[in-house]
């Protein structure tokens, strides 16, 4: 295709989303317009499944449930949006993607590498980023500015409220498929002031967009 899918990953409270909203701002500045979206969400329908998804409840959801969930939005984003936009030649910024589901449900929650790959090879025609950006920070230090955000904003969700070891396997997983993935997946200090991560990603950014000849 002829666009360029960027995804952003990392733990809960790595600021994810104040780097997607600078990159955001970075590209408009440069003169490119970009789309925007999140997983899990994006669409009317995949919002839906994100409240499933999120909301605080008694019962425990069932691991494969959770699984095929995350990537129904999926299947929703990328037929509703990213084929339409990577094939129209257009860039799109997207706030989490399947490494989520490898890192969260896979490394994190115990589940099956090979069937959320599978699972999720299908709900987007094989679809793989062009670039990734993982920001990496010590779970203690995410789990500290998630609770300065849950403060000011009063919610916080089922995922984020999992143990710390939780995290912590979530992490270690990021940094595997980081290893696995080199060339694709590009790991960030998320330790760094906002503004300076900002550079870091911008050269990786930019870099792919002269390859693609967008810039
Ligand atoms: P967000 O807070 O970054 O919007 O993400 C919502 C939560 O959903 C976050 O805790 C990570 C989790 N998640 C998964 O567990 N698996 C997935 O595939 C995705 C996309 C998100």
């Amino acid at each position: 295709m002829k666009g360029v899918l960027i995804t952003l990953e990392g733990i809960d409270g790595v600021g994810k989303s104040t780097q997607h909203r600078l990159l955001e701002q970075r590209l408009r500045e440069t003169g490119l317009t970009c789309i925007v979206t999140r997983e899990p969400g994006g669409t009317a329908i995949g919002e839906e499944v994100r409240q499933l998804l999120l909301k605080m409840r008694e019962e425990e959801m069932a691991l494969e449930t959770e699984i095929l969930l995350y990537a129904a939005a999926r299947a929703q984003l990328y037929k509703e949006l990213l084929r339409p936009a990577l094939e129209a030649g257009k860039i799109v910024l997207c706030d989490r993607f399947i490494d989520s589901s490898l890192a969260y449900q896979g490394y994190g929650c115990g589940g099956d590498l090979n069937y959320i790959k599978k699972v999720n090879a299908g709900a987007t025609e094989k679809l793989s980023p062009d670039l990734t950006l993982l920001f990496d920070l010590a779970p203690q230090e995410a789990r500290q500015r998630r609770g300065n955000i849950d403060q000011k904003s009063e919610v916080s969700d089922r995922i984020e409220n999992r143990p710390e070891d939780f995290h912590y396997r979530v992490r270690e997983g990021y940094l595997k498929l980081a290893a696995a993935n080199p060339v694709r997946i590009k790991l960030l200090d998320a330790s760094l002031p906002a503004v300076l991560l900002l550079e870091k990603s911008w050269v990786f950014v930019k870099e792919l967009l002269e390859k693609k000849e967008l810039l």
